[in-house]
């Protein structure tokens, strides 16, 4: 009996590592498979992790560039990129061999290889066969892929390949106005790549508030990012000097040839759950092959799934509630996850944070609103910093004045979000944010100044 696992997690991401050090921390004999050489998943190998990293050092590199002469300064910097891809690396290690660690710790056993469920309760890996009572897959996601685009990782890439290119492409088209399209676009543009976002829509970053969308449009074309909104990418050749990108509008016709060095394609990602073997246990799946679940259990016993494999946004940080959640559940306890309270940062700069519901849909449910708003501009520490792009905005119930949404771009957006997602966990109202003291001078008033708006707002209605 003792080699019998309690639980076996499929996959090392944040959905799977955190599942699996929760499970050893309540005591649950516990195992993590994973295929990579490193765990961490997309997250840490090839998505949030280098993406950041990348981020970080080419906002510095443009600050020092565009920014310090405002600021009395001169600076010459000069960049190189396998030296920066190198560092990049070097942060990601750092943190995969941590979960290493952290696996040791929790008395998490990490079994190398790809998983496969082969019936109730067993788990093969690559020919060993080992038992469990519970089953969490967790495998995650992988790249959307276009028809007659063949991704090749060097000239036509997808993330994972934009974060290794080894010198900085001339032009560069981006398929796809969503958030991978945004940050990457930003790391390349800001090294000297002329870049040009392709959006089958009317607008970036479909889902977020319509404000934002705007200003972000707005924001992102005075740093040079082109854009081509409601054209589509019929195919993309390859020529002696480059790429040809071919695109038409989506609403069909006017068709539009765009040359480029590089290509990403960044519509999407789609749940990955390749030859895992869910039709041996039925475990059924939505049509577009999400893994169906509730409470994380799936539709065969004792099998549970979490993450980017499943409904809702591709978030590390949401596939971490879910796994923690799941193990918990595991353990006979209550684990819970708040789906109304969960964050989304696009790390561009200036950073673009939202959570809860946008006015559109407070619209479209019939949702009576009251809305405050605070422009960066007037915010005293973000003038200090030469940081005035973007607004805070907060959505409150016109009744009941309870927190609703929070919508900010500008500096920082990224952090002064969670005073908004704290609050809405209490179901705290916007005129207690109004009431709390904020430090002077500090970006978080902008936040404050939104909630205060709240109700100036609803006087002139
Ligand atoms: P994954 O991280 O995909 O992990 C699944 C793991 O399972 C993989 O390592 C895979 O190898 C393994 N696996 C799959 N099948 C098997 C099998 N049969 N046997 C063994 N192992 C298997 N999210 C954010 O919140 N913030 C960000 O800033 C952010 N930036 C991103 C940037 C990029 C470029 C990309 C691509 C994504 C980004 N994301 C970000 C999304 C985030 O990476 C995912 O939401 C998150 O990794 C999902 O976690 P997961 O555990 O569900 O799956
Ligand atoms: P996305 O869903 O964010 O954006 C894809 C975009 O491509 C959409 O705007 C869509 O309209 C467009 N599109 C689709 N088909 C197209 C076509 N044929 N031609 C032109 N445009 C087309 O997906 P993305 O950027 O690939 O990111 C994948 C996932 O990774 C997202 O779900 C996101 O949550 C996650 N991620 C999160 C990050 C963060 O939290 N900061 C950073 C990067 C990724």
């Amino acid at each position: 009996m003792s080699d019998i696992y309690d639980v076996i997690i499929i996959g090392g991401g944040p959905g799977g590592y955190n599942c699996a050090i929760r499970a050893g921390q309540l005591g649950l004999k516990v195992a993590c498979i994973e295929t990579r050489k490193t765990l961490g998943g997309t997250c840490l190998n090839v998505g949030c992790i280098p993406s950041k990293a990348l981020l970080h050092a080419t906002e510095l590199y443009e600050t020092a560039t565009n920014d310090f002469e405002a600021m009395g300064m001169k600076a010459s910097v000069e960049f190189d990129i396998p030296e920066m891809i190198k560092a990049k690396q070097k942060t990601v290690d750092g943190l995969t061999s941590g979960i290493e660690f952290l696996f040791k710790k929790n008395n998490v056993d990490h079994i190398r290889g790809f998983g496969k469920i082969v019936g109730e309760g067993k788990v093969e890996v690559d020919g060993k066969l080992y038992e469990t009572k519970n089953i969490v897959i967790a495998t995650g996601s992988e790249v959307a892929t276009l028809p007659n685009i063949d991704i090749d990782e060097k000239q036509i890439v997808s993330s994972t390949g934009a974060l290794e290119l080894q010198k900085v492409p001339g032009k560069m088209i981006v398929i796809g106005g969503g958030v991978i399209g945004l940050e990457l676009g930003s790391v390349w543009r800001r090294l000297g790549a002329e870049v040009t976002v392709v959006e089958f829509l009317d607008t970036i970053l479909p889902g977020s508030d319509g404000e934002i969308q705007k200003q972000a449009l707005r924001t992102l074309k005075k740093q040079k990012m082109k854009f081509e909104l409601g054209r589509k990418v019929t195919a993309v050749e390859k020529t002696k000097s480059g790429l040809t990108v071919k695109t038409e509008a989506s609403a069909g016709g006017k068709e539009k040839d765009l040359e480029a060095d590089v290509v990403l394609v960044c519509i999407g990602r789609r749940p990955f759950t390749k030859d895992l073997g869910l039709d041996v246990l039925k475990v059924a799946t939505d049509k577009r092959g999400f893994i169906e679940t509730d409470h994380f259990k799936t539709t065969a016993n004792n099998v549970f799934a979490i993450g980017d494999c499943t409904t809702g946004p591709m978030l590390a940080h949401k596939a971490e509630e879910e796994g923690v959640a799941a193990a918990e559940i595991i353990a006979g306890k209550a684990g819970h996850v708040n789906y109304g309270v969960i964050p989304g940062v696009v790390y561009t700069s200036p950073e673009i944070a939202s959570v809860g519901k946008t006015e559109e849909e407070l619209k479209a449910a019939g949702i009576p609103y009251k809305k405050g708003k605070f422009p960066f501009t007037a915010n005293s520490r973000a003038r200090c910093n030469h940081e005035t792009d973007g607004f805070a905005k907060i959505l409150a119930h016109a009744e009941t004045d309870e927190i609703l949404g929070a919508h900010i771009i500008g500096a920082l957006a990224g952090d002064l979000i969670h005073e908004v997602c704290v609050a809405m966990e209490f179901g705290a109202a916007s005129e207690d944010i109004a009431r709390t003291c904020h430090a002077h001078p500090t970006v978080s008033e902008a936040v404050r100044q939104a909630a205060m708006d709240v109700e100036n707002w609803a006087m002139q209605m």
